[in-house]
C-alpha cells in the first residue's frame, strides 16, 4: 500500500500538466490541510491521464468528468505560458517545499512534516543528524528513501515471487500464495509488493477462536534467514509490513513489502480486495449494494429485508463473487479503472 498517485500511465501524453496538478494536490495536502482540493486536483489529474491525445486548451479540458472552471483556467494558464504562477508563488517558500520534500518519507504525514520544518529540519541529510525525532516506521522510510521511490518492473516482482514461493513451500506445500495489487493486474511496474497467503489449516473459525498462529511468523523467520527480508516495519499475527531485496544481488533496490495471512474461506475476497483497482472495488461493492449483498475483503454476505447481513457465501474462488452478483467474470488486467 503505497501513498496514493492518481496517474501512472505509462506514455500519457498530457503527463506534465497531470504531474503540476499532483503538485497541486500535494500542496493542498500537505500544507493547507484542504482534502477537499487535494481530491479535486487528484481527480482532475486521474481524468487527464486517461486520455490518449494531448488536450489542447482550458475550455477542452473543462469538458471533462472532474474538471471545474478554476482547473481549467489553470490548464489554460500552462498551455499558454509553459508555467504557473500559483505553483511558482508556492515553491518560493522553502518551509512549503520542506515539508513536501519530508513528506515523501514513508512514515511521515503532513503533521509530522510540519513538526519537523518548524525544528528546523528542512532536507533530508538534516533529518538523518535528527533520527531521534522519528518512529521506527520513518526511520526505515529515510534509510530507504531513494529505493522506495523506484518503481519495481514486473519481472523482478515475477523473480521474487518466484523465491517467496519456492521457501514458503519448504514449510508446507499447502500454503497459497498470491501477489495482488498492481502487478496481478498486469501492470509493467508496481508501487510495492503486496502479497497473500492462506493454508487451509487456517480458517476464519481459527481466528475467531483466537487460538496462537505462529504461521505469519514462521513464514517471516524463513524469509529472512534466506536474505529475502532484510527489515521488518511491523508484524502482529496476520498482517507484515517490511522490507525485502532479491538476495545476492546488491545491486537491486529494495523494496516494499506486505504480506498479510488470511483464513482460507475468506481467501478469495480478500484477493479480489487486494487487486484493486481501489475504483474497481468501490463500483463492485456499490453494484453489491444494489444486488442486496454486502462486500468487503472478508465475506460476502446477503443483505435481508431490513438491511442486516446474513451469513457469509460459500466462495471458493473469485469467479463465484462475479456470478453470485450476477457480473460477468472480469480477468484483473481488466480491473485498471
Ligand atoms: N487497498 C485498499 N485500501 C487499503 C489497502 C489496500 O483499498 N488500505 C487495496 C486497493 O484496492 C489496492 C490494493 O489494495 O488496489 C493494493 O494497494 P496499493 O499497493 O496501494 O495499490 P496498487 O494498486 O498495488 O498500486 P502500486 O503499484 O502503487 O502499489
Ligand atoms: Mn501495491
Amino acid at each position: 500500500m503505497g501513498k496514493r498517485k492518481a496517474t501512472d500511465n505509462a506514455g500519457n501524453p498530457n503527463q506534465d500538466i497531470c504531474d503540476f496538478l499532483m503538485e497541486l494536490a500535494n500542496y493542498e495536502r500537505n500544507v493547507s490541510k484542504n482534502v477537499y482540493k487535494y481530491n479535486a486536483y487528484r481527480k482532475a489529474s486521474g481524468t487527464l491521464s486517461t486520455l490518449t491525445k494531448r488536450v489542447k486548451s482550458g475550455e477542452e479540458a473543462r469538458k471533462l468528468p472532474g474538471i471545474g472552471p478554476k482547473i481549467a483556467q489553470k490548464v489554460d494558464e500552462y498551455l499558454q505560458t509553459g508555467k504557473l504562477r500559483k505553483l511558482e508563488e508556492i515553491n518560493k517558500d522553502e518551509n512549503n517545499v520542506a515539508i513536501n520534500l519530508l513528506t515523501r518519507v514513508s512514515g511521515i504525514g503532513p503533521a509530522k512534516a510540519k513538526e519537523l520544518v518548524d525544528a528546523g529540519i528542512k532536507n533530508l541529510d538534516s533529518l538523518r543528524k535528527h533520527q531521534d525525532k522519528l518512529n521506527h516506521v520513518q526511520k526505515i522510510g529515510l534509510k530507504y528513501f531513494d529505493d522506495f521511490e523506484k518503481k519495481i518492473p514486473r519481472a523482478e516482482i515475477a523473480e521474487i515471487e518466484h523465491i517467496f514461493k519456492k521457501y514458503i513451500h519448504e514449510l508446507s506445500k499447502e500454503y497459497v500464495i498470491t501477489i495482488c495489487g498492481s502487478y496481478r493486474r498486469g501492470k509493467e511496474e508496481s508501487g510495492d509488493i503486496d502479497v497473500l497467503i492462506t493454508h487451509p489449516s487456517y480458517t476464519s473459525e481459527e481466528r475467531e477462536s483466537k487460538k496462537k498462529v505462529d504461521l505469519l511468523k514462521n513464514i517471516v523467520e524463513n524469509l529472512e534467514k534466506n536474505k529475502l527480508i532484510t527489515d521488518t516495519i511491523s508484524i502482529g499475527p496476520t498482517k507484515f509490513m517490511g522490507v525485502c531485496r532479491i538476495p545476492g544481488d546488491e545491486s537491486k533496490p529494495f523494496r516494499r513489502l506486505d504480506i498479510r495471512l488470511v483464513p482460507y474461506d475468506q481467501y478469495y475476497c480478500a484477493v479480489l480486495y487486494y487487486t484493486g483497482s481501489d475504483l474497481f472495488n468501490k463500483n463492485m461493492r456499490a453494484h453489491a449494494l444494489k444486488k442486496k449483498y454486502t462486500l468487503n475483503e472478508y465475506t460476502l454476505k446477503r443483505l435481508t429485508e431490513e438491511g442486516v447481513p446474513g451469513e457469509a457465501e460459500k466462495i471458493t474462488s473469485e469467479k463465484d463473487i462475479f456470478r453470485i452478483l450476477g457480473l460477468p467474470y472480469k480477468e484483473p488486467k481488466d480491473r485498471n479503472a
